[in-house]
């Protein structure tokens, strides 16, 4: 149950703050019908992320990799942007200096329309060449072969995501560790905060004097750095926020 006292006191550091920056994980897509990682039906509860999200795994065999990319890009081409996505879309045109931090790759806070986004661990629709490192987005879900290989070299392609061992975008991260020291406020929506460096923006705007509100029905790693927490749905707690 959302608590109505711990509501208002984020309503008021809402309406309190310039800069906003949130941060967003896979809880934000989930009511979208993507699935997450780390819940009972979470993805890591199935799958071995060593065999499936590793630059190792994909040298040792790229076309299982690939099918599990492409099972993925399938489920996420059926879904849409949530009110909880609208919603961060709405706040991006309300707060003067906004930013949207998201480690989600579905590409569902674009499509709703958010712009000041910095995605961290890349994009599942964006396709960049091995051979020649070309990089684009094709939506197409499946992929007529697997694994795809570069129209211009030939040589393969991989997903445009981060794999675990693998360095973060180094501009997106910078901007993300700059826009999170100078926050006012600092949402933190839908993710458990298991996954560095992307938990420490939280820690990194907390320390520079922000506060910081957690979105997330259930308690998680960012819970202790939270100033506010307000425990539910973001499809459901994010529009009451706003509005
Ligand atoms: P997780 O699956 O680890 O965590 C999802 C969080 O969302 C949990 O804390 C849930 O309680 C919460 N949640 C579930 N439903 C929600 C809802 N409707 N509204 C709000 N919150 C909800 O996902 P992330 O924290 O995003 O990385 O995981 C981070 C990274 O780990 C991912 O980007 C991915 C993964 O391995 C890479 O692939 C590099």
């Amino acid at each position: 149950m959302l608590d109505e006292k711990s509501l208002k006191e984020a309503r008021s550091l809402l309406e309190g703050s310039r800069r906003v920056r949130a941060l967003t994980g896979a809880g934000v897509s989930a009511e979208s019908g993507v699935p997450t990682f780390r819940g009972h039906d979470g993805l890591w509860k199935k799958f071995r992320p060593e065999e499936l999200a590793t630059p190792e795994a994909f040298a040792r065999d790229p076309k299982l990799v690939w099918e599990w990319y492409d099972w993925r890009r399938g489920l996420i081409a059926k879904t849409r942007p949530n009110p909880g996505h609208r919603a961060l879309v709405e706040l991006e045109k309300s707060v003067r200096d906004f930013w949207l931090i998201t480690q989600n790759v579905d590409g569902l806070h674009q499509l709703a329309g958010s712009e000041r986004i910095l995605p961290l661990h890349g994009n599942i629709w964006e396709l960049r060449c091995l051979g020649c490192g070309k990089s684009g987005e094709d939506r197409r879900a499946p992929l007529p072969e697997l694994p795809p290989e570069c129209g211009e070299c030939g040589a393969m392609l991989r997903p445009g995501v981060v794999w675990f061992g693998e360095g973060l975008p180094q501009e997106t991260l910078s901007k993300s560790i700059e826009v999170s020291g100078d926050a006012e406020l600092f949402l933190a929506i839908g993710t458990a905060g298991a996954v560095e460096p992307a938990a420490s923006m939280a820690r990194i705007a907390r320390e520079a004097g922000a506060q910081v509100i957690e979105i997330n029905p259930e308690e998680s790693s960012l819970s202790s750095v939270a100033d506010v927490v307000l425990r539910g749905k973001s499809g459901e707690v994010l529009p009451r926020l706003l509005g």
